[in-house]
């Protein structure tokens, strides 16, 4: 008979378990307490009581890529922008637990009040994506740009999926935030602003965007690479472009291809191609609608019953609307399982364990952005929430 055998406290045992932070990467932030049994049947039932007894005092937000196990305690579901209003509209929540990534409770954390304390159940729920940009790396940058003499004339917008010192930089530069339901407005007023975008970390997001919604072409498009000497770029290339694209993606949206689109188009005659404008964009021309994780619930809570879908984004979601909807056919994009890693480190035993010790009165995971960087991330958050019309979610079609 086998007996499990607990793993030695090394760093990287640690650091998996969500107990350590990485200092090399948006993850800062050491995580004390102990772990929570793996599975305990009572879970749901304690949560549950956790969360009367805290009452007002506890709001629980929860992304769409959440597991059905966490999302179903959340008080408010929403795709990144969502919540992110969402977080600043509760000044009276004392505890907002951000059943989410990193990058997200940073936000939380900038946009509510400092008596509020945002918590991130497992410190391990970070977002590769958010990695692909260090805040020397964007610095450096943008001192390339200064001495080709273009830093003037670029205005930096930075993805929500990005960290508070990137968010803090763009602040500083001028710049503003921009979620995936709202990339189209803050490029739109960027480009009132100069003539150039510096547009961090995803690279598909801001080629999308720009091309598929905004008329600029492959071509005003470069791609910045931070691990080649000035980013893989001559000063005619910088000084050409109107995109500086980050080299940054998601490797769950990454995952799709043209391929994956045309096979499904095949094996389900008349079927809709549904993706999140993180995919490629080899990927982006072949579907049918295009819009962030809020635009994709919508528009299948409006499709026709009997509809086919083929929706291109986090497993959890598909799996969810899929449930929701039995009158129509959805399908994942991929055969093969696309989940985000991160998002799935939050789960009922990480929740239950944070509502506990707050019952406690014991504050675990706070997230908590410096003064400084969170003032200059709150002025690039405010740019984008102030953006005209920024509630309706992006759309492009075939
Ligand atoms: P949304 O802005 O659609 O919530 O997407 C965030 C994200 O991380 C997608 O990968
Ligand atoms: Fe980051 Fe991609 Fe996960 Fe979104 S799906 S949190 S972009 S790794």
């Amino acid at each position: 008979m086998s007996t499990f055998t607990e793993p030695d406290p090394t760093p990287l045992a640690l650091m998996l378990l969500g107990q350590q932070a990485d200092p090399n990467t948006e993850r800062g932030i050491e995580c004390p307490g102990d772990l929570p049994p793996i599975s305990d049947p009572e879970l749901v039932a304690e949560v549950r009581a956790a969360k009367a007894e805290l009452g007002d005092r506890l709001f629980v937000l929860g992304h769409h890529y959440q597991r059905d196990e966490v999302i179903q305690f959340a008080d408010v579901t929403g795709d990144s922008f969502k919540l992110a209003q969402q977080a600043a509209a509760r000044p009276e929540a004392e505890f907002i637990v951000f059943c989410g990534v990193h990058f997200m409770a940073e936000s939380a954390d900038i946009l509510t009040t400092p008596d509020q304390q945002v918590i991130l159940p497992d410190l391990a729920a970070g977002c590769s994506m958010a990695d692909m940009a260090n805040i020397k790396q964007v610095e450096d940058s943008w001192k390339i740009l200064q001495q080709h003499g273009l830093a003037a004339g670029t205005v930096p917008i930075t993805y929500m999926n990005s960290s508070a010192a990137i968010k803090s930089f763009t602040g500083r530069n001028g710049g503003a935030v921009c979620t995936s339901s709202n990339a189209h407005q803050s490029l739109t007023w960027a480009f009132e602003q100069g003539e150039r975008v510096l547009f961090l970390p995803d690279q598909h997001l801001g080629r999308n965007t720009a091309v598929l919604e905004m008329g600029l072409t492959l071509d005003d498009c470069v791609v910045y690479d931070p691990h080649k000497p000035e980013g893989g770029l001559t000063q005619q290339e910088l000084a050409n472009a109107k995109m500086v694209l980050w080299r940054g993606h998601c490797s769950v949206h990454g995952h799709f291809t043209p391929e994956t689109v045309d096979e499904v188009r095949e094996r389900v005659p008349g079927i809709n191609v549904l993706v999140h404008p993180e995919v490629r964009y080899e990927v982006a021309i072949k579907a049918d609608l295009i819009g962030s994780t809020e635009y994709i619930i919508k528009t299948i809570e409006a499709a026709e019953p009997g509809s086919k879908w083929a929706i291109g984004t986090e497993l959890n979601l598909v799996r969810r609307l899929a449930l929701q909807h039995p009158d129509k056919e959805i399908v994942f994009l991929d055969r093969s399982v696309c989940f985000c890693a991160t998002m799935n480190r939050i789960d009922l035993p990480h929740l239950n364990w944070s509502l506990q010790e707050l019952r406690r009165g014991n504050v675990v995971n706070r997230i908590v952005v410096d003064d400084e960087t969170s003032h200059w991330a709150k002025v690039a958050l405010d740019r984008m929430l102030a953006l005209p019309g920024v509630n309706s979610a992006n759309v492009s079609g075939d």
